[in-house]
């Protein structure tokens, strides 16, 4: 079993070598993918860096390629990079697509996004690897590999949704992020985050669809016991689309400037959504007890339930009883 998913990490190289050699050194490679990759703004040494390439528009070329380099039919399929039609026959489950090969957080190849050049909107933007022995989608963080020192060294973690803009923010010369790629935020990637710090810093979609993920995500961060800051940006937006939009510097300064924590965050947004109406302000009020609630370490949900208590001006008593009773429910 050890040697079968040996031959997959082989594989999974081999073809992350494959994609990025169509990229820099063929005629279709340079004129769609490197262009592309150009035209988004994104540097050379970061396309580099990340090992990016381009899967030919073509139905089986890396398959051609692996096969006659010894690399068994069997692993191509298991690792997903080949699929079997009705005939039997073997073709590339990417094609046409610039490539995101993801990385293990030992450096390891082990599966790929690919996302389509075409704007028509039934053809889906990415492909991703399936499951393999090797690659379990809801345990990996797309730019852990080379993002882990920098995590160390800052102490905290941007986390961003998805491909596009771990590079765009490693250009600006931020190294500590990582993606949680589209697939909803889960508890093995926050425990992946809390090996290496304990302070996450979400940086998602200024979208509707972003904006939910962030209090879904922050919820989950505060169960684990880890601290969360939320950055948001303007409507419209995600980091990689502001950081070229702004430049690399402005785009530091905006995610220092806006950092707030997850009471702040909260407060603003629903706020907004209630206006004056007492209710729905007590409602409110009911929201964010209820994240706080979600601290397993009692001395800092007390220091939350002030700040609480300051901004929504509302006795800390009472946001203090409402806590016991929701901690109760929970038991
Ligand atoms: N995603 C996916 N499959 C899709 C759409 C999204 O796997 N059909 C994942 C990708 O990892 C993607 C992330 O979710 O990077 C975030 O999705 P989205 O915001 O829609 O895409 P962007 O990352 O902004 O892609 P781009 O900038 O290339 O348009
Ligand atoms: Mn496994
Ligand atoms: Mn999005
Ligand atoms: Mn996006
Ligand atoms: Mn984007």
């Amino acid at each position: 079993a050890q040697n079968a998913r040996e031959s997959l990490y082989i594989v999974s190289q081999f073809a992350g070598n494959f994609f990025e050699d169509q990229l820099w050194n063929t005629p279709e490679g340079k004129a769609i993918g490197l262009s592309y990759f150009k035209e988004r703004g994104f540097r050379e040494d970061i396309i580099k860096k990340f090992n990016l390439g381009y899967s030919p528009d073509f139905w089986d070329a890396l398959t051609q390629d692996a096969v006659k380099n010894k690399h068994a039919e069997e692993y191509l399929e298991k690792t997903g990079l080949a699929i079997r039609n009705d005939k039997g026959k073997l073709y590339d489950r990417f094609r046409g697509r610039v490539m995101f090969p993801i990385h293990n957080f030992t450096g390891r190849i082990i599966g790929f996004g690919g996302r389509t050049l075409k704007t028509d909107k039934n053809v889906p933007k990415y492909v991703n690897s399936p499951e393999s022995d090797i690659y379990h989608k809801s345990n990996v963080l797309y730019g852990l590999f080379h993002a882990k020192k920098a995590i160390r060294d800052t102490d905290n973690c941007y986390l961003v949704e998805g491909y596009a803009d771990v590079l765009a923010v490693h250009q600006a010369h931020i190294e500590n992020v990582v993606a949680s790629s589209g697939t909803s935020l889960t508890i093995e990637q926050i425990r992946l985050i809390g090996r290496f710090t304990q302070n996450v810093t979400i940086l998602y979609d200024g979208d509707a669809a972003g904006i939910k993920a962030s209090l879904r995500g922050l919820d989950m961060i505060l169960e684990e016991g880890l601290n969360v800051k939320v950055v948001s940006f303007p409507t419209g937006d995600d980091p990689d689309s502001y950081m070229h939009k702004v430049g690399a510097g402005a785009f530091k300064s905006y995610i220092e400037d806006n950092r707030q924590d997850f009471i702040l965050y909260k407060a603003n947004i629903l706020l907004a959504e209630a206006g004056k109406d007492p209710i729905k302000r007590a409602g409110i009020i009911r929201d964010i007890v209820e994240s706080i609630a979600k601290i397993p370490d009692n001395i800092k949900a007390s220091v939350f339930i002030r700040e609480c208590s300051r901004l929504l001006e509302v006795e800390e008593r009472i946001l203090l009883s409402e806590l016991n009773t929701m901690r109760a429910a929970k038991l």
